[in-house]
């Protein structure tokens, strides 16, 4: 609350003096310039105005600010040992106040040898002690060895010496709450043994030094050694701000910064869960952008073709599935390099089980209770059968020992099986939509999209709605493949991950994985803006389960009772997710969690952003960028850095103009002059 007293205006005020003779027209024309200036700036609203109290009256334990009563505390005591962090306990209670702290530095041989008269009186006192068989003093040894190793590290520069001084000032609408809060803060630095006081007589004081004008008015101190000191520093919110990590955002209870490593949690899976527009793919691409830069290896699935600039502006592989693309995945891919002891008969397994899944959702008939596609027990065992001769086709057994050099079958493998099978006819039936059909673009080759690059965008929005649960399934089973090829620090990124979870098939595979991921170093992030269908769903619940990073911006007011009662939010929480704005939210990391702001620079917002405004201006701005020099925008770059280079060749090419007029001015000149000579 930085509130400035108008002090300096009220001592500008003229002080009536006795009317002086001029002693010539000029000096009276300038004494009426300024009386003028004078009257004219008396009546000028300044920033000072607008944000100075009406009134200020000073009582002898608290000042009145326009109506708001307000106290200062100061610290006059701390105990042996400091906490790191022991104000932060301060730091995030909720009420408003203003903390100042001030470091003198003093000279070491002064405090040197202030403690060696120090350490002559201890050690007299010890031996007198001893002289008079007393019993041993503990408190007496304490200190004397305290100073020993104080004096120790001052001699080497191990540690310095400060003076420091803590205040704190707590604003109220009255003076009961004012006494409350005094108590709060005095009970709360009192469990750390830390004693304060309120200032009497000198509440002004007390209010100036808090001020951000590093003006220290009371001057109250207590001598603190570096370690301490640097113990004091209020930033270390518990543990959502760590050494190394990307930016998640701004903690919005105490404006310090979200650091966070997810690969140092318990598992590094994370949700995101929000209404539309309130800023989760926004979060999730500049989470992407900054672990780039970590080099950790991203994959997204990206049904808006919202990821785009993203993957050009880092040079990504950007794969646009579609029934009439080029890019293909197979089912049938089988993982190349498995860790040590898997066996291909395992893998084969897990294969198949997948593919099934993969059948279920493609060619499944409405089965029990609920009506979710699956088959009959016969067409179940039939399909079972045909998917590992499909294998069998190419080769690929449980006795094989390597799956380096192997060709895996295709979907229409699996059909020419089922054909020659008795009681195939009606799965392959419904298969041949995919095979022959309008369909057969889909899943019916080998693989052909490449992964090998830091960043990987697989977009669904060209496919249609049909198809995307399977072509997802599909991709997210070939990126689990690649995934167990080689161990490397990856996260896969599923946007509008509510796609998955109207089928129970999709739904168990994105479970499993999640549950599996950590052991592969992944990160599996699920963002959805359907937060009913996604929690209602038992898998839903447990993906949420398993991810330790939980990111909740705003909510609807119908889903928030649900969310309140997944996340145990308190009601406060529930409020402050329904009143959120644009990318604030609250931010989980394990058991911990706090409300965030999330923040891009200029750059990352451009890149990032998915207003249409935004991108129709960047949009004009590379069509102006083109026409203007002639050469394709750079891929990636941002409005301000097309208008730059536009500015800066726009600026060239005048110089360039000017240079050649000149010389044409000059060349006129030789005309004019051998004109003149030949005369
Ligand atoms: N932290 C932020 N700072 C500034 N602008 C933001 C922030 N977060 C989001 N926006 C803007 O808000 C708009 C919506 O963001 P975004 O596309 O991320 O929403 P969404 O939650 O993914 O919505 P949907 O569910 O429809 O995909 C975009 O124009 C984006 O640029
Ligand atoms: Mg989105």
């Amino acid at each position: 609350m930085p509130i400035e007293i108008n002090k300096a205006k009220l001592a500008r005020r003229p002080i009536p003096s006795a009317p002086q003779k001029p002693t010539d027209a000029k000096a009276m024309e300038e004494r009426t310039a300024l009386e003028e200036e004078r009257i004219y700036r008396a009546g000028v609203a300044t920033i000072r105005d607008l944000i100075a109290p009406a009134s200020f009256q000073v009582n002898p334990r608290s000042l009145i600010l326009s109506g708001v009563h307000v106290r200062t505390l100061f610290v006059i005591t701390y105990p042996r040992n400091l906490n790191l962090g022991w104000s932060n306990s301060i730091i995030n209670m909720n009420r408003t106040f203003d903390i100042g702290m001030y470091f003198y530095p003093i000279k070491a041989p002064v405090i040197l040898k202030q403690l060696q008269r120090r350490v002559g009186i201890m050690e007299a006192g010890i031996s007198e002690d001893n002289e008079k068989v007393r019993p041993r003093d503990p408190v007496k040894e304490t200190a004397l060895r305290d100073i020993e190793s104080l004096r120790d590290d001052l001699t080497q520069g191990i540690e310095h010496f400060f003076q420091f001084a803590f205040y704190i000032t707590i604003y109220e609408k009255d003076e009961e709450s004012l006494g409350k809060a005094t108590e709060e803060v005095e009970s709360m630095f009192g469990s750390k043994l830390i004693f304060t006081k309120a200032g009497f007589y000198q509440a002004e004081q007390g209010f100036n030094s808090t001020l951000p004008l590093s003006l220290d008015e009371l001057m109250i101190y207590y001598n603190l050694n570096t370690s301490p000191i640097a113990a004091s520093f209020p930033f270390v919110s518990a543990e959502l701000t760590s050494d190394n990590g990307i930016l998640y955002g701004i903690n919005r209870h105490n404006n310090s910064l979200i650091l966070f490593d997810r690969f140092s949690l318990q598992n590094a899976n994370m949700v995101v869960f929000a209404t539309s527009g309130a800023g989760k793919s926004y979060t999730v691409k500049l989470e992407i952008l900054r672990s780039l830069m970590m080099g950790v290896d991203v994959i997204v699935i990206d049904p808006e073709m919202e990821y785009k600039d993203l993957s050009n502006a880092v040079g990504g592989t950007y794969i646009n599935l579609s029934l009439a693309s080029e890019a293909k995945v197979n089912p049938f891919d089988l993982p190349r390099a498995v860790g040590e002891g898997t066996k291909v008969d395992d893998i084969i397994r897990s294969a198949v089980i997948t593919l099934k899944g993969l059948m279920r959702i493609m060619i499944g008939t409405p089965q029990g209770e609920k009506g979710q596609p699956g088959f009959t027990p016969e067409e179940d065992s039939l399909l079972d059968r045909a998917i590992i001769e499909s294998y069998a086709k190419k080769d690929i057994t449980a006795d094989l020992v390597d799956l380096e050099e192997i060709e895996p079958p295709i979907m229409q493998d699996l059909q020419d099986i089922l054909e020659g099978m008795i009681g195939g006819k009606d799965l392959v039936a419904r298969l041949k939509k995919y095979t022959e059909g309008t369909f057969s673009g889909l899943l019916n080759s080998p693989t052909t999209v490449e992964t090998n690059n830091q960043l990987v965008v697989f977009s669904v929005r060209d496919l249609e709605d049909e198809l995307r649960p399977m072509a997802v399934y599909t991709i997210v089973n070939y990126i689990w493949n690649v995934v167990r090829s080689e161990r490397k620090k990856r996260i896969l990124c599923i946007d509008e991950a509510w796609w998955l979870m109207q089928y129970e098939d999709s739904a168990k595979f994105i479970f499993a994985l999640v549950k599996r991921a950590r052991k592969y170093f992944l990160g599996v992030t699920t963002i959805t803006q359907d937060v009913n269908d996604f929690l209602r769903s038992q898998y839903g619940q447990a993906i949420v389960n398993n991810s330790a990073l939980q990111v909740l911006l705003k909510q609807s007011p119908a889903a928030v009772d649900l969310v309140k009662k997944t996340f145990n939010l308190t009601d406060g929480e529930k409020y402050l997710l329904l009143e959120s704005a644009v990318g604030e939210g609250i931010f989980f990391a394990g058991a911990r969690h706090a409300a965030i702001k999330v923040v891009a620079s200029y750059t990352e917002d451009q890149i990032v952003t998915t207003n249409p405004q935004q991108l129709l201006e960047k949009e004009r701005a590379r069509g102006d960028f083109e026409k203007a020099t002639g050469e394709a925008a750079p891929a990636g770059a941002s409005k301000s850095d097309l208008d730059a280079i536009e500015k800066d060749i726009a600026s060239k090419q005048a110089a360039a103009k000017a240079v050649l007029s000149t010389e044409d001015q000059g060349k006129a000149e030789a005309e004019r002059i051998k004109g003149s000579l030949a005369m």
